[in-house]
């Protein structure tokens, strides 16, 4: 049953299509009004006797039935459209000829596609706009070339300066707290290696602070000091700190300047007075009898052959003050007796005495 019905079917198109065209009315389309596309329709008719002579009743696309000329032609050639092939598909551009707007690859018309026919018309115009090809799909860029890339280093600390690309030049450099271990410099090949692998960076650490002479850390003890740390020291009660109280890691490796802890010196000098301080004072009456590390001390010499004295300075330096030469400290004797003479007592010399 469905067989013979699909048969009839088959049939019925293979009777329609071999039909010759019965009545050009029946496939010409009914002029539309309103519908003609800044086109000029000719005179509507039925049949030739309907037209002027050397008109002709023909079918004229939307115009339908019109009274034409058939022998006149559209313009042409046409001026060239961008990306696009304009192609006459008749012997030559009369009434009914058809041309074809072909676009580039990758182009297509404001439609969407690629080919656009154009009939000649009635009134002597190509049907339909002017076709314009737009692109920007990726067929119709140009062929790009994939970019060649070195492989960049993963490494944190070290930073790249410079284009990765083939026949570059890149230098690196290492982030703070680490030094670079390796070339500094580096070149990419066309085969998208490197000339050189790349450089390390190599965190730096200080290693623990040296011991300071009669001194004492005051952190908590590490094995290993990053940069910037920074460390305190104190001295042994007596000792002078002679340097600053702190020192830091340094980006290579190394602590800034250590204090050092300098010792009070003795005052080599009993029974005479020396200036201390810008103050005649007796040993005895500082403390311990000691001044501090870079402190100045002044003695009193005895002039060989006059009764006058005069004065030379020493200063104390971690632990070690010697009286200067012409220093001479008095006897228990001449302490006890004659206070009055000893050299810190005497006048000073007219300083022309010691020119
Ligand atoms: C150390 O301190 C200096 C100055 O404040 C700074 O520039 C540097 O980045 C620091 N380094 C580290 C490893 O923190
Ligand atoms: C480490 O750096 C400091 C300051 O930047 C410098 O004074 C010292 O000489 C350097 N030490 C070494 C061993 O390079």
């Amino acid at each position: 049953m469905m067989k013979s019905h699909l048969l009839l079917v088959l049939l019925l198109c293979v009777c329609c299509l071999s039909q010759p065209p019965a009545d050009v009315t029946e496939q010409c389309p009914e002029r539309i009004l309103g519908n003609e596309r800044r086109r000029i329709c000719s005179k509507k008719c039925l049949q030739d006797e309907d037209c002027a002579s050397k008109r002709q009743c023909v079918c004229d696309g939307q115009c339908g039935l019109s009274c034409v000329a058939p022998g006149r032609p559209c313009p042409w050639p046409l001026p060239p459209v961008r990306h696009a092939e304009v192609t006459l598909l008749t012997p030559s551009p009369v009434f009914s000829a058809l041309l074809e707007v072909r676009c580039h690859p990758g182009y297509t018309t404001a439609n969407g596609f690629s080919t656009t026919i154009r009939r000649c018309q009635g009134d002597r115009q190509w049907s339909g706009d002017e076709p314009v090809c737009t692109g920007g799909f990726p067929a119709a860029e140009p062929v790009v070339e994939p970019e060649i890339h070195c492989p960049m280093p993963i490494d944190g600390l070290l930073s790249v300066q410079g284009s990765a690309g083939a026949d570059a030049l890149v230098h690196y450099r290492c982030g703070p707290g680490s030094v670079l271990v390796g070339h500094s410099e580096n070149f990419c090949h066309e085969n998208q290696t490197w000339r050189y692998p790349h450089p390390i960076c190599q965190r730096v650490f200080c290693p623990s602070p040296v011991e300071v002479d009669h001194g004492y850390l005051v952190a908590v003890q590490k094995s290993e000091y990053n940069v910037n740390d920074t460390i305190y020291y104190l001295c042994k009660k007596t000792f002078l700190l002679d340097g600053p109280n702190q020192a830091t890691c340094q980006s290579n490796g190394t602590w800034s300047t250590m204090p050092s802890c300098r010792a009070r010196c003795p005052i080599p000098a009993q029974r005479s007075r020396v200036i201390v301080g810008g103050v005649k004072r007796w040993p005895y009456d500082l403390t311990d009898g000691m001044v501090t590390h870079g402190e100045k001390v002044t003695f009193f010499c005895k002039h060989p052959e006059k009764q006058c004295s005069f004065t030379a300075t020493q200063t104390c330096y971690d632990g070690q003050l010697s009286a200067p030469t012409c220093y001479l400290d008095p006897t228990w004797f001449q302490y006890k007796l004659y206070p009055h003479r000893l050299v810190s007592e005497i006048v000073s010399c007219d300083p022309a005495v010691l020119a």
